[in-house]
């Protein structure tokens, strides 16, 4: 039976010291992550040393990068490498999110090159996908979806694929306060489930967290993770909230 994640993306907000503030109200809640729940905070790049360090006496609480490149080193000035966030002690990375996509050229090859080299190098890649509301509106959310996920991963093994770990986030939904409703959510989390047995094995897709992202918060965080195919959330604003987010934990046990 897979854990449910409860994961924080904070995106471009809290530098070193408001996330030492934020991690220390997290930790300071007096919340107890339940035991079928896993928790991981992704802040961003020049905040991860801080937040290792605050996480050194919380190790049920992990550390993710906001992206990575898919070369260990070089002339790519502003990027930062799987080594780099090994070594403020990284387990995860987040990979081909939305607004990377949107703002920064991420696409469905440079996402895949990077989960290729996030898996060789032991970090577990958080893939985003998700549809426009033009391409729901034109009922292509699925057809969408498939091909991110089957892009994406190109070149992974099953034996890798465990490590594998995928958001849904209905770019709709990101930042609007407008949430998917518990049967889209669990349509296109059970679509992605089929398209990674077809890809892998049954046993394997059940093995995979499939995380829903796009304004989840406490209100209506238990009707999203009691569907069968929602393992957790990939969490924006209501993550950038010790109480908000850690309410968000205690629902999802
Ligand atoms: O990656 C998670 C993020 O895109 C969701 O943001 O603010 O809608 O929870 P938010």
């Amino acid at each position: 039976m897979r854990n449910l994640l409860v994961a924080g993306n904070w995106k471009m907000n809290c530098g070193p010291g408001e996330t030492a503030a934020l991690l220390q109200g997290i930790k300071n809640s007096g919340v107890t992550i339940p035991d079928n729940v896993d928790v991981l905070v992704c802040p961003p790049t020049i905040s991860l040393k801080t937040a290792s360090e605050e996480l050194q006496e919380a190790e049920d609480i992990a550390l993710g990068g906001q992206n990575v490149h898919s070369e260990d080193n070089g002339a790519y000035t502003g990027e930062v490498s799987t080594k780099m966030l090994k070594e403020v002690n990284c387990e995860y990375v987040i990979l081909g999110h939305s607004e990377r996509r949107q703002y920064f050229g991420e696409t469905d090859k440079t996402v895949n090159a990077k989960t290729v080299k996030a898996l060789e190098d032991e970090l577990r890649p958080v893939i985003c996908v998700g549809e426009s509301l033009k391409q729901r509106k034109a009922n292509e959310h699925k057809l969408v979806v498939r091909k991110q996920v089957e892009a994406a991963l190109i070149g992974v093994e099953e034996q890798q694929a465990e490590q594998l770990v995928i958001a849904y986030e209905p770019i709709w939904a990101i930042g609007t306060g407008e949430t998917a409703t518990p049967d889209q959510a669990q349509e296109m989390h059970a679509m992605i489930r089929e398209v990674l047995a077809d890809l892998y094995s049954q046993d394997t897709a059940d093995s995979i967290q499939i995380l829903y992202g796009g304004s989840m918060k406490p209100h209506n965080a238990e009707e999203l993770l009691s569907q069968s195919d929602v393992d957790g959330g990939l969490i924006g604003g209501a993550s950038l909230k010790a109480d908000s987010f850690t309410d968000i934990i205690k629902i999802a046990g």
